[in-house]
C-alpha cells in the first residue's frame, strides 16, 4: 500500500515518494563479508565459496575468516581453538539468570537475556576499539554453546540442573552437542552439525543483521547489538522458520515405522490442503533467492548423512513430499530453514531450540558486521513518509 496517495479527509492526490516496503531491492551500504549472488546461485564469504569451507574448514576457521577476512594459518587456528576454550564453561552467574526463567518462555528469550548477562559482565563492555571488538565477538561465540545447551537441558529436567562440563580434545562442533547431551557425538552427526554452523555463520544484510548494524551505528556496544538481533532472528518469517518446520513435520504426524514413500504421499496431501487454504508455509521461499537458496543442496547432503545414519527414511519422505507439491503448485523452492530443522531433530534437539542454534552460529556473522559497520559508521537513521491525519487543534488549547 503506497502511503500517500490521497491526503487523509480529501480525495487530494499527493506526490507519493517512492517507498520500498520492507526495504525490498534497496541497497542500503556496502560490505566485503559475503556475497549473495540469486543469478548464479552462489555464496561467498570474503571470497570463498560456502560449499567449499563446508566441505574442508572446521567452524572455527570460518569465524576467524568472517573476522579477519582471510582463513586462519596453522598455527593462528590453534591460538582461536586455545582461546575458544578460555570461555567454554557456563558462566555461574548466566545459569542463576537463567533458571530464573520460567521453562515455558521461548528459549529465544533465555538466550536473548543470557547475552544481556554476558555483556553486563564483559570486562571490555564499553571498550568499542577493534581488539576489543574481535575478542568479545570470540567470547561470545564460545559462550553461547554453553548457554544454549544448558538451556535445552534445563527444559529436559523441567527447572535448574548441572551444566555438562566442556572437554578439550573436542573441537567448537563436537563440545556444543557433548555439552548438549553428554554423549560424544557420531562423525556423522557432529559433522552435519558443524557443517550447519557453517551454512548459517553469514548472509549480508538480512533482518538480524541489519538491526545488529544499526543498533552499531547509533555506537552502542557489541553485546547490545548481539541482543537486538537475537531479537529481529526470532520472527518465523526469519530464523524462526526453522523451528516452524519442524512443526509442519509434527502437524503432518513423524511416524518412523512408515515407509519413505507413503510419508511422501502424506506429505503431499498436507501440502496441497495447506496451499488451498493460502498458509504461508514455513521453510519455503526466500526475499533474495528466488530460483533456490544456495545453502540448501549442501545442508541436504548432511541431512542425507543424518537419516543413512539414523535409519529414519520416512523424514526423508516427508521432506521430498513438501518440496515437490510446493514446486508442483507455486514453483517455490526450500530455504535453509527447511533441511535444517528435521537434521537439528535427528541430532536430538527439541524443536524450540532450533533457532538458539542458528544465533550459535549467526552471531560470528552478526558480529564481523558490527565490527564493519564501526569502521566506517554513519547513523543508519532513514525517512518516513507521514500519512498519518493533518495537524489539528488540542480541544481547549
Ligand atoms: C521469506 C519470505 C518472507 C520472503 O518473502 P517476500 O520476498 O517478501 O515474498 P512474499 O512473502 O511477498 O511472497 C511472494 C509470493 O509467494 C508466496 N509465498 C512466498 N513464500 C511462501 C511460502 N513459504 N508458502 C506459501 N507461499 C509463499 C506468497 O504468498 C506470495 O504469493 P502471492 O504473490 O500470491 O501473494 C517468504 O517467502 C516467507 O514468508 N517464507 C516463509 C518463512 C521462511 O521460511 N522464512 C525463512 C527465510 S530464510
Amino acid at each position: 500500500m503506497s502511503p500517500t496517495t490521497t491526503t487523509p479527509g480529501t480525495s487530494e492526490p499527493t506526490s507519493a515518494p517512492e517507498i520500498r516496503k520492507g526495504l525490498n531491492g534497496v541497497i542500503a551500504d556496502v560490505s566485503a563479508i559475503s556475497k549473495v549472488n540469486p543469478e548464479t546461485n552462489s555464496l561467498l564469504y570474503r571470497g570463498y565459496p560456502v560449499p567449499q569451507l563446508a566441505a574442508t574448514q572446521p567452524f572455527e576457521a570460518v569465524a576467524h575468516l568472517l573476522w579477519s577476512g582471510e582463513l586462519p594459518s596453522a598455527d593462528e587456528l590453534t591460538a582461536l581453538e586455545e582461546r575458544f576454550h578460555a570461555h567454554r564453561t557456563l558462566d555461574p552467574a548466566v545459569k542463576q539468570a537463567l533458571d530464573s526463567l520460567p521453562v515455558t518462555c521461548h528459549p529465544m528469550d533465555s538466550v536473548r537475556t543470557a547475552v544481556s548477562v554476558l555483556g553486563a559482565r564483559d570486562p571490555e563492555a564499553e571498550d568499542s576499539s577493534p581488539a576489543a571488538e574481535r575478542a568479545k565477538a570470540e567470547r561470545l561465540t564460545t559462550q553461547l554453546p554453553a548457554v544454549i545447551a544448558y538451556e535445552q537441558r534445563r527444559r529436559r529436567a523441567d527447572g535448574p540442573t548441572q551444566p555438562i562440563p566442556p572437554r578439550d580434545e573436542l573441537d567448537h562442533a563436537e563440545n556444543f552437542l557433548w555439552m548438549t547431551f553428554g554423549e560424544v557425538p557420531a562423525p556423522e552427526v557432529a559433522d552435519a552439525f558443524r557443517v550447519s554452523l557453517i551454512l548459517y555463520a553469514e548472509h549480508s544484510f538480512n533482518a538480524s543483521t541489519f538491526t545488529a548494524r544499526v543498533i552499531t551505528s547509533t555506537l552502542a556496544d557489541l553485546h547490545s547489538a548481539v541482543t537486538g538481533a537475537i531479537g529481529a532472528l526470532k520472527g518465523p518469517l526469519h530464523g524462526g522458520a526453522n523451528e516452524a518446520v519442524m512443526h509442519t513435520f509434527d502437524e503432518i504426524g513423524i511416524r518412523p515405522d512408515e515407509s519413505a514413500e507413503e510419508a511422501k504421499e502424506r506429505a503431499r496431501v498436507w501440502m496441497e490442503d495447506a496451499l488451498a487454504q493460502k498458509k504461508k508455509v514455513m521453510g519455503f521461499g526466500h526475499r533474495v533467492y528466488k530460483n533456490g537458496d544456495s545453502r540448501v543442496p549442501t545442508m541436504k547432503q548432511a541431512l542425507e548423512a543424518m537419516i543413512a545414519h539414523t535409519g529414519r527414511e520416512e523424514l526423508l519422505g516427508l521432506y521430498d513430499g513438501l518440496e515437490q507439491a510446493m514446486e508442483e503448485a507455486k514453483g517455490i523452492k526450500p530455504n535453509l530453514d527447511y533441511p535444517a530443522g528435521p537434521a537439528y531433530h535427528l541430532m536430538g534437539f527439541d524443536a524450540p531450540l532450533f533457532t538458539p542454534l542458528f544465533i550459535a552460529a549467526r552471531v560470528t556473522g552478526w558480529t564481523a558486521h558490527v565490527m564493519e559497520q564501526r569502521a566506517a559508521n554513519a547513523l543508519i537513521r532513514p525517512l518516513s513518509a507521514y500519512n498519518g491525519v493533518e495537524e489539528r487543534q488540542v480541544p481547549g488549547a
